[in-house]
């Protein structure tokens, strides 16, 4: 495959050209969508690794995709209002199903292995406070993203789709500087889940229903990456 990544590409124009890289991103831990402005530089000296080598990786990671996904939509040559209806469609519907499965299956961990054994070790501290935090932050998570999705479909994206765009109109500005404040805010609650779910990695104890749990909230992580660059580095910087 003929292609041209270079250190001083932004993360967000990567994924942009690329959409599929964002798996490749997504498993080194490099946050392509709210730090989508960082250089490719800029995130391999934060990663610690040689810029030419990063670069290598992300060129062979193209020639295997390339074959099996040459179908995808290259959303920065699309319409604005194409790309409002596909993230609702696609990002919104998924968070309005998972989000409610991901805390039933919480709640229900929580509540089990609160009891059966309150003692195990779930990283640094007991399975009887560290789930209950758990849950919290989840639910913390979950209620501010429903807000968010509301506040993207009431009112920010039908002024887009009503032609708003290239116009200057202060309200909307100031309503896309709030949207994009909650993805920083969300990028790092959704951190911070990871972390209290010892990074998704199962303890030896775990039911069906505990690893069920993990995937969802590491597939809702996934996801809203995915949703967040589509967002940020996309809709939001052509208006
Ligand atoms: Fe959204
Ligand atoms: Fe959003």
């Amino acid at each position: 495959m003929n292609t041209k990544i270079t250190s001083e590409q932004s993360l967000g124009q990567i994924v942009t050209k690329y959409p599929s890289l964002s798996g490749f991103f997504e498993r080194s831990g490099i946050d392509y969508c709210c730090g989508g402005k960082e250089t490719l530089r800029e995130a391999a000296t934060e990663h610690h690794i040689d810029e030419a080598e990063l670069i290598k990786r992300i060129e062979k990671e193209l020639e295997g995709i390339e074959s099996f996904q040459s179908d995808e939509i290259i959303w920065e040559n699309r319409p604005a209002n194409e790309l409002v209806d596909y993230i609702v469609a696609r990002h919104h519907v998924y968070l309005k199903q998972n989000l409610p499965d991901a805390e039933a299956h919480l709640r229900k961990i929580t509540e089990v292995h609160s009891e059966l054994h309150p003692n195990e070790v779930m990283g640094d501290e007991k399975v009887i406070t560290r789930l209950p935090k758990l849950l919290n932050a989840f639910l913390e998570v979950e209620a501010s993203v429903l807000k968010h999705l509301e506040k993207e479909e009431n009112e920010i994206f039908p002024a887009i789709k009503s032609g708003k765009v290239g116009v200057v109109d202060e309200a909307l500005k100031k309503g896309i500087l709030q949207l994009q404040e909650e993805h920083t805010e969300l990028g790092e609650a959704l951190e911070n889940i990871r972390h209290l779910a010892t990074d998704f990695v199962l303890p030896e104890w775990a039911c069906p229903t505990f690893a069920a749990t993990y995937k969802l909230l590491s597939g809702i992580q996934v996801d809203t990456h995915k949703h967040v660059h589509l967002e940020n580095n996309i809709l939001f910087p052509e208006l």
